[in-house]
């Protein structure tokens, strides 16, 4: 039986989840694709602990100081690296240096951090090719809502017209608390932040950047585009009115946070920016905490893929449907 090691940097909420999925499904990974899956290395940003035979879960509370880095994660000789650090799309910190050394060092890389892939993602593809290595991308693109697998797998082969979604939670769970629940901005704010949905600094979230990054690395990585955020007009709804909400009630329309690719003549732009829909559009009924993607394409028409859970579990599920998605490509099944 082949055996595949793997190593997780970033050790939070999705880390741990990742870790624990991981272990609870190598059974899976022996029946389906004949292959012992080891967990070989996990650090966080100062402490970690690696084991060349495979770590149990009970392992993972007992981490030594200074077991943190790229050097450390590669001495575990992985096949296939986790990265699940914080994002600093301005940065690229401190995912890019985990990424690349593994990339270059022909270990396939299940990304789900966006901001090394937002700073640097196309030189990051470029590494990986020279040295074939496979680099995965869900975890960092709405991660449960499939939306890079539509361009690589579901719809391959057609030509997209146009790309819209409502790709982030928080902003799509302020927008119905206004609309619906009759809830000023700030209200709407601490009710998600207490319900755990909003973070404490909620500004990457409700000023669009969270959604911008995720639509950069899809038109990146998924349309071939070559986009930085300078290319993109990003707009948030931190300065959404009260009059405003009235304004889209009296009018009938209901409002969402969109992040849009238009491809016209064989450039691609991007941008996010707040959209009114008519009720009878799908779109409009997107509530909550769901996500949503729309593609237009030449020969399969228009598909939609409403819904997805955000909490680190499902993350760390849709990095581990890229983990397969490598386990298949190396086991050709
Ligand atoms: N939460 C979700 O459901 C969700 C959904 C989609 C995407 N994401 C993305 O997933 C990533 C992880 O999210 P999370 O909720 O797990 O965050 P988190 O709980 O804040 O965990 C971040 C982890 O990264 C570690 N870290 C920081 N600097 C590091 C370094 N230099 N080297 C190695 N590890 C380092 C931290 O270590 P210490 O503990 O030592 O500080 C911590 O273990 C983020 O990029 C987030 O945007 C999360």
């Amino acid at each position: 039986m082949r055996q595949v090691k793997v190593a997780i940097a970033g050790f939070g909420g999705v880390g741990r989840a990742v870790a624990s999925l991981l272990l609870t499904r190598r059974e899976r990974y022996r029946a389906v694709y004949n292959t012992d899956v080891r967990l070989v290395a996990v650090c966080g940003s100062r402490a970690g602990t690696a084991d060349p035979s495979g770590l149990e879960q009970t392992d993972l509370s007992q981490f030594t100081d200074g077991h943190s880095g790229s050097a450390f994660i590669l001495s575990a000789k992985p096949d296939v690296l986790i990265e699940a650090g914080p994002s600093n799309f301005r940065t690229g910190a401190p995912g890019l240096d985990y990424i690349g050394a593994a990339l270059d060092a022909g270990v396939h890389a299940v990304v789900i951090s966006k901001g090394a892939l937002v700073f640097d993602g196309n030189r990051l593809r470029e590494r990986a090719r020279k040295s074939g290595a496979i680099l995965k991308v869900s975890g960092a693109t709405a991660a449960a809502l499939p939306t890079i697998d539509l361009f690589d797998y579901n719809l391959k082969g057609c030509r997209f017209l146009h790309v819209e979604g409502i790709l982030n939670a928080t902003t799509n769970y302020l927008l119905t608390a206004m609309m619906e629940g009759g809830l000023r901005f700030f209200e709407a704010l601490r009710r998600a932040q207490e319900e755990g949905i909003a973070e404490t600094d909620p500004r990457n979230d409700v000023e669009g950047w969270d959604t911008a990054c995720k639509l950069l690395i899809l038109a990146n990585f998924g349309l071939g585009a070559d986009l930085t955020m300078d290319d993109l007009s990003v707009e948030g709804i931190q300065n959404v009115s009260d009059a405003q909400i009235r304004q889209w009630r009296e009018a009938g329309v209901i409002p969402k946070l969109v992040g849009e690719i238009t491809l016209s003549a064989g450039s691609i732009g991007a941008a996010v920016r707040v959209k009114t829909f008519a009720p009878s559009e799908v779109f409009a009924q997107v509530r909550g905490k769901d996500k949503a993607i729309r593609v237009a394409t030449d020969s399969m028409g228009d598909i939609v893929a409403i819904g997805c859970a955000s909490e680190p579990k499902a993350t760390a599920s849709a990095a581990l449907k890229d983990f397969e998605h490598i386990l298949s490509i190396a086991s050709g099944n």
